[in-house]
């Protein structure tokens, strides 16, 4: 492995040197970019909407919103967030990721010029790794390239944004003719990526420093540190103790491979230990963690690990005697972060059986959810046949359904009309299923190793549509016996994957709608794939 330095390069070190002055840092949340980059990830426009949605409500300053070029779906999804939440006021800006190539750069543009507030990420990898294998690229080639692209951005909008690719593992004196060249060319923001999450925290942060030196221009720099040694928070802490001032990061700390650094936990770290960054402030509502990150866990399909710092569910959870005779006596014994501060508290009791549609849209309203149409009168359908099964309906709950039928409004796929399985320790579990599409019913029964099993054969036999079974979580959305059961399923056909969600007092039948979802997706998929090739022709 080529070694990019080690702080021996980088004359001074952070050790010694005065905290830069303090300042607003730019929170810069890349969810639904690198974030749905974690495998097994694909969310619609609607789910990202209702994501960048509840990132505002966060007080994020930018969206990363996608790679336009990537797919027509993430160019819409791009330019759906741009054209909603993009204009509402108050809102964060709405960046897109680009390549150097001038008709990246262009359909970037294309996607996000109607948001108020737009801003154009131009990367390109500058490591020996990445130009020999990948871009099989010279310097001078890289170089041109970056000229190219950022002036090209700029012709756009005057918010650019400027990334070296693996970063950490650049010679120094090419990164820093990189970024230079950059700067000529336009870029505001000149973002350090940790793309293999190498950066070790002293040696990141006398990077930022060194770069601040050595780069002149008017230049905003930031981090964007990925998790490999589990050090992507120190990195970008440290990052931002040498100067950075604008932090890239994920919600429950989603991403490439292990992920990138989590939104929650830089937060929280640098408002609970604000004493180590004098005068740096973000505009983030951090009540609102808890439940991003719950929205997020739901709509990607990836639970949060229960020991996760902030937003897991046993960050404020006391095991032991001694912690827990602490914790009664004074919180302060064992906790450093309030539950409430952020949004991590027993959540009210809100709806019951007798509560109608007003008082139902009313509470999605205050819970700052907001859903119309078909998707509102199915989620009070739900909700109906729930508060028959459960006395009380919480918040959690609410989101549960509603993130379900988000989901399922959008595909306009199956629907579940019924279920019927049985099962047990004697005999074959057996399931029969009742499936409608646009009026069109089918039916069909099968034996399966288990009930959720049989359920899912009987549901591929009556959709006609074969698929892989790829991931499969259970977890509850509250405690007690009569909690919601939250199923995802993840599912992989003709080289897509899809995911979706079903929730329900019943596991099996949780699976059973988060099946049903799941090839719901896979026709659309399918069905806009021959819509296409109808267009293109033979
Ligand atoms: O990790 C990385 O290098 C990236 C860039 C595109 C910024 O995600
Ligand atoms: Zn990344």
């Amino acid at each position: 492995m080529i070694d990019r330095h080690d702080t021996t390069d980088i004359p001074g070190s952070p050790t010694g040197t005065p905290p830069p002055d303090g300042g607003h840092l730019i929170v810069f949340d890349t969810t639904l970019r690198d974030g749905e980059q974690s495998p097994g990830i694909s969310l619609d426009t609607a789910e990202k909407l209702e994501i960048a949605e509840q990132l505002a409500r966060v007080g994020v300053d930018y969206i990363e919103a996608g790679f336009p070029v990537a797919s027509q779906g993430d160019f819409e999804a791009v330019q759906a967030i741009a054209r909603s939440v993009g204009t509402q006021p108050g809102a964060p800006a709405i960046c897109g990721l680009s390549r150097t190539q001038l008709g990246d750069v262009d359909r970037c543009w294309a996607a996000l010029r109607d948001a108020d507030r737009a801003r154009i990420h131009v990367f390109i990898s500058t490591s020996p790794q990445h130009m020999e294998h990948m871009l099989k690229m010279d310097e001078a080639q890289v170089l041109a390239e970056v000229r190219s692209g950022v002036s090209r951005a700029r012709e756009h909008t005057a918010d650019v944004e400027f990334s070296p690719q693996d970063a950490t593992r650049t010679p120094l004196d090419f990164m820093l003719e990189v970024l230079r060249t950059s700067v000529e060319a336009g870029a505001t923001t000149l973002n350090i990526p940790d793309t293999v999450g190498y950066g070790i925290p002293w040696d990141f942060g006398a990077l930022i420093q060194h770069i601040r030196r050595e780069v002149p221009g008017d230049y905003l720099l930031s981090t964007h540190c990925h998790n490999d040694l589990g050090l992507a928070t120190a990195n970008t802490l440290a990052g931002v103790q040498a100067g950075a001032r604008q932090v890239e990061v994920c919600v429950n700390g989603l991403g490439e491979r292990a992920g990138n650094a989590a939104l929650e936990e830089v937060v929280m770290a640098l408002r609970i230990r604000a004493d180590q960054f004098p005068g740096v402030t973000t505009t983030v509502r951090s009540e609102e963690l808890a439940r991003v990150s719950r929205l997020v866990a739901r709509l990607t399909g990836y639970p949060v690990q229960y020991n996760k710092a902030v937003v897991g569910r046993n960050a404020f959870a006391h095991e032991s005697g001694i912690h827990q005779h602490g914790v009664l006596a004074d919180r302060s014994t064992y906790e450093i972060i309030d539950a409430a501060a952020v949004g991590q508290v027993g959540r009210q009791i809100v709806l019951g059986k007798h509560s109608g549609r007003h008082a139902f849209a009313d509470s999605l309203a205050k819970m700052g959810i907001s859903i119309q149409g078909d998707g509102l009168n199915q989620a009070f359908t739900r909700f109906k046949e729930l508060a028959d099964r459960k006395v009380e309906i919480t918040e959690d709950d609410l989101e549960a359904i509603v993130a379900e039928e988000v989901g399922h409004d959008l595909v306009e796929g199956f629907l579940l009309d019924s279920l019927e399985v049985s099962g047990g320790t004697v005999g074959v579990p057996r399931a029969t299923v009742v499936v409608s599409r646009g009026g069109s019913k089918s039916e069909a029964t099968a034996d399966g190793n288990g009930m959720i099993d049989a359920a899912c054969v009987a549901i591929r036999q009556a959709t006609g549509v074969d698929a892989k079974l790829i991931g499969f979580t259970v977890s509850s959305v509250t405690g007690g016996v009569d909690a919601l059961g939250d199923v995802v399923v993840q599912l992989e056909a003709g080289g897509a994957k899809v995911s979706g969600r079903g929730v329900s007092t019943d596991v099996v039948e949780a699976s059973a709608r988060a099946y049903v979802s799941a090839v719901s997706r896979l026709v659309r998929i399918q069905e806009r794939n021959d819509r296409r090739q109808v267009e293109i022709g033979p």
